[in-house]
C-alpha cells in the first residue's frame, strides 16, 4: 500500500499537544508548531486496523502484556539488530520518560551524580534532579559540524562505587541517548564500546534511551548499547518503544529491556504502585507496529530523508546564516543559529514573534545548547517549506 505523507491533516481540536497548545506555549495562535517529537502523519494501516478490531471486543479491563506481545519485542530486536533477548528481560511501561524516573529511583541513592551528555533531551535532567540526584553533564563537543563524545571528561567524572556509603560525589549511573536527541548522532560501535569500557571499569549502570533507534537516515546503523557484549548487557537498561518510529506516543507503550535479574527486580520494586502497565490499546498498537508496520516505515524513512535533503538545500541556499547540524537519525534537526548573534532569550523571541515558528530552544537542552534551535521535520513538505520561508523572511528583515 502506498502512503501519502504529503497530505496535510488538521490536527487541531483533537487534544493534540503539538497544535492545540500553540497559543499557551508560544503566545500566539499563528505560530507554526515544529516542536514536540511526534509526526503530522497518519499511522500504518495495520495499527489502526488492530485497534479497531480490539475496540470491537467492547471490554477494556485491566490488561497485561500477553506472550504474543512480548514475543513481538523479542523478535523485533533480533530481526533489526541481531540481539538475542529473553522474554523475561522485557518490562513494559507506559513511556520511556517515566521509566527513566523509575531507573533513577531504583539504581541511585539521594545525592548521587548521574551523567548525561548535553545538549540532550531535557527530561533527562529532570529525571535526575526530580529523584534526588545531581546531574553531571559530560558535554558533547561540536567538531567540524558533528558532535562527538568527550571520553577523557567522561572518564574523569567517574568515581569508584562505594556500595555501603554513598558519598555526594558518587557517580551511580549514566543515561545515554542513542540515537541522540537533539544532535542526531547515531553512535558508532567504537564510540559505544568506549562508553561500555569506562562504565564497566567504574562499575556504573548505563540506562540507554534508544527510543529513536529505528529512525535512521541513509547510511546509519543502530547498535543497541547492551548488545556489545554479555558483560555490558549485565549493566544495561535499554529503553525502546514503537512510539517515535510509528507515531503512537499517545498510546503509551514502551519496552524496557533489563537482562540482569537483580536490576530488573530493583526496577520492578521501584515502579510498584506508581507506574502501571501500558493500556489495552497501547499493547495492541505496539504488537501491530512491530509485526506489520514495516511497509509504512520504509516509506516514512524515504519521506524523512527527502525532507532532510530539502531542508539542507533550502537553508544553505536561502538562510546561510543558519547552519544545519546534519542528523544521522531521529527526525529532529539541530540548527546552529549562533551567527544571528542573539542571546538565548532574544533568539527565542525572534523565532516565536518574528518568524512565527514554534521550535525547541537550544538552551533547554544544556547551557551549551544556547544559540541553537531544534526543529521537528516530521511533517508534510509543504509545512516544512512554510516554516523555512517564515524563518527566511524574518532573518532577511534583520538586514
Ligand atoms: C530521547 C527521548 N526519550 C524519551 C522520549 C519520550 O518518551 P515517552 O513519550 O515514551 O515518555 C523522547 C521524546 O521526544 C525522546 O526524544
Amino acid at each position: 500500500m502506498k502512503y501519502d505523507f504529503d497530505k496535510v491533516i488538521d490536527r487541531r481540536q483533537t487534544g493534540c499537544a503539538k497544535w492545540d497548545m500553540v497559543e499557551s506555549i508560544f503566545g500566539d495562535k499563528d505560530v507554526l508548531p515544529m516542536w514536540v517529537a511526534d509526526m503530522d502523519f497518519p499511522v500504518a494501516a495495520p495499527i489502526t486496523e488492530a485497534i479497531r478490531r480490539r475496540a470491537e471486543h467492547e471490554i477494556y479491563g485491566y490488561t497485561v502484556p500477553g506472550a504474543s506481545v512480548i514475543e513481538s519485542v523479542v523478535e523485533r530486536v533480533w530481526q533489526k539488530y541481531g540481539w538475542k533477548i529473553q522474554p523475561e528481560w522485557v518490562v513494559f511501561t507506559p513511556g520511556v520518560v517515566p521509566a527513566l524516573h523509575v531507573a533513577v529511583r531504583a539504581f541511585t541513592h539521594p545525592g548521587d551524580h548521574v551523567i548525561a551528555q548535553g545538549p540532550v533531551y531535557y527530561p533527562f535532567w529532570a529525571a535526575i534532579r526530580d529523584n534526588g540526584c545531581t546531574p553531571a553533564d559530560n558535554e558533547l563537543r561540536l567538531v567540524n559540524g558533528r558532535y562527538e563524545m568527550d571520553f577523557a571528561d567522561l572518564r574523569n567524572r567517574f568515581r569508584p562505587r562505594e556500595a555501603m556509603m554513598p558519598s555526594p560525589s558518587r557517580v551511580a549511573m549514566m543515561i545515554l541517548c542513542s540515537p541522540h536527541n537533539p544532535v542526531g548522532r547515531v553512535w558508532r560501535e567504537e564510540e559505544l564500546a568506549q562508553v561500555g569500557d569506562i562504565a564497566r571499569e567504574k562499575d556504573i549502570i548505563v540506562v540507554s534511551d534508544e527510543i529513536h533507534c529505528e529512525l535512521l537516515f541513509r547510511g546509519s546503523k543502530h547498535i543497541p548499547f547492551a548488545s556489545l557484549s554479555p558483560e555490558i548487557e549485565q549493566i544495561s537498561i535499554t529503553c525502546m518503544a514503537p512510539s517515535k518510529t510509528f507515531n503512537i506516543p499517545g498510546l503509551q507503550a514502551s519496552s524496557i529491556i533489563i537482562p540482569n535479574q537483580k536490576l530488573r527486580n530493583a526496577f520492578n520494586a521501584a515502579r510498584a504502585g506508581i507506574l502501571p502497565q501500558p493500556n489495552t490499546f497501547g499493547l495492541v498498537a505496539l504488537e501491530a507496529a512491530y509485526r506489520y508496520g514495516d511497509e509504512w516505515l520504509e516509506q516514512l524513512l524515504d519521506y524523512l530523508q527527502g525532507n532532510l535533503e530539502f531542508l539542507i538545500a533550502y537553508v544553505s541556499r536561502n538562510i546561510p546564516r543558519l547552519k544545519v547540524i546534519k542528523p544521522e537519525g531521529t527526525y529532529l534537526v539541530w540548527l546552529d543559529c549562533r551567527e544571528l548573534g542573539m542571546g538565548p532569550m532574544e533568539l527565542r523571541k525572534f523565532m516565536r514573534q518574528r518568524a512565527k515558528v514554534g521550535l525547541d530552544d537550544g538552551y533547554l537542552f544544556s547551557p551549551g545548547g544556547a544559540g541553537f534551535q531544534r526543529m521537528n521535520i516530521a511533517c508534510p513538505r509543504a509545512t516544512l517549506r512554510e516554516a523555512l520561508q517564515r524563518i527566511e523572511r524574518a532573518v532577511s528583515d534583520l538586514g
